[in-house]
């Protein structure tokens, strides 16, 4: 038994901002960025919210699979810009499709997310513990960024995508995942105020500046970047090696969307061709857990996924974290 994808979804903001718009408020330039990123464009949420995105992409997806919605046994949220601490992400989705008979959580993984979430559904799926699992990757960044720092502003965009998965007959695909926490401080964004002894309580030195931080997100690039291109090609390589597979027997190469130079870097170190590595970062720039099933969705919708064909899907971020999976399109 293993999870098929049997339908895909895709919901990003419609404000769209775009490089010269950013250089009218930090010092940067469209040409700037279009060469060291690739990125010309990006959504920002503004009525949108990490969930009522999350919900849109879900319901196309069980809408493509022809699944309904009280069929769902578990929802998947990959977030790290959930709307709320809690309730997660995932019980706001689950509410929204009226999914009423699935357990519901979120996972938070950075950029890796989506990739970590779609292989926890596959061991819940290949134990026999659930038949059917909606996941989903859904970012606000825009909400987290430093919109006054050149080095970051200029990567990140928010939206979300979804697959469902379904359990049937077929090849269970060896998956491969790592984390390295040393390398946590290379791609960070505080959370609510650790710093003091005092708990917060009434009265101690950590109450006096409690609350969320407001530095957003912080980012050593180049270490990103070397990390990126460096442990991306590995990982593919070690799950085409677990499963008997190698590099050309691949007919699409699905990586996070983080920065073109990345992407082609990945290609060239596996020695692929780099039209096997689709790229829209250009439109959406990084969405951290959404890229990955935004691309997804959109190679399926413009009918480019053939079924049986071969896929990897690569993710890597912040923790530091990557992996990758194998997987057959079955739609
Ligand atoms: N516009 C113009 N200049 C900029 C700029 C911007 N938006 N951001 C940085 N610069 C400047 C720097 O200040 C620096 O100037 P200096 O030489 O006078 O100090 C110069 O450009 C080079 O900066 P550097 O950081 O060395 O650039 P880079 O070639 O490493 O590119 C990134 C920066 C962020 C594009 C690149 O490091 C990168 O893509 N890293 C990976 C990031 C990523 O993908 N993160 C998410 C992973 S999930």
């Amino acid at each position: 038994m293993t999870g098929v994808i049997c339908g895909t979804g895709a919901c990003v903001p419609d404000r769209i901002l775009d490089n010269n718009e950013i250089a009218q408020f930090v010092d940067t330039s469209d040409q700037w960025i279009q060469e060291r990123t690739g990125v010309i464009r990006r959504r920002i949420a503004q009525t949108e919210t990490t969930a009522s995105m999350a919900a849109e992409a879900g319901r196309q997806a069980l809408e493509e699979a022809g699944i309904r919605p009280e069929e769902i046994d578990m929802i998947l949220a990959a977030t790290a810009t959930p709307d709320h601490i809690f309730p997660c992400a995932a019980c706001e989705i689950q509410e929204r499709l009226q999914a009423v008979n699935a357990v519901c959580f979120d996972l938070n993984a950075a950029c890796s997310g989506f990739l970590f979430a779609y292989q926890t559904a596959q061991a819940y799926i290949t134990s026999g513990m659930y038949r059917t699992i909606l996941v989903v990757g859904s970012e606000s960044l825009s909400r987290i960024v430093n919109w006054e720092d050149r080095g970051t502003c200029i990567l990140f965009g928010d939206g979300s995508g979804a697959a469902v998965l379904r359990a049937k007959e077929g090849r269970n695909w060896i998956p491969a995942a790592h984390s390295d926490g040393k390398g946590g401080p290379a791609l960070l964004c505080p959370g609510p105020n650790v710093s003091g002894n005092g708990g917060n309580l009434p009265g101690s030195d950590s109450a006096e500046d409690s609350g969320l931080e407001r530095t957003g997100i912080t980012m050593d690039g180049k270490a990103v970047f070397q990390f990126a291109v460096r442990k991306v090609p590995e990982v593919i390589r070690e799950v085409l090696d677990a499963n008997g597979l190698s590099a050309d027997d691949i007919d699409w190469f699905i990586l996070h969307q983080a920065n073109r130079r990345i992407v082609e870097s990945v290609a060239k170190r596996l020695k692929t061709d780099i039209e096997r590595f689709p790229m829209n970062l250009q439109e959406y720039g990084n969405t951290s857990s959404a890229s990955i099933p935004i691309l997804l969705n959109e190679m399926n919708r413009k009918g480019l996924l053939k079924k049986g064909q071969k896929l990897v899907m690569a993710g890597f971020g912040a923790g530091l974290s990557w992996g990758a999976a194998v997987l057959e399109w079955g739609i």
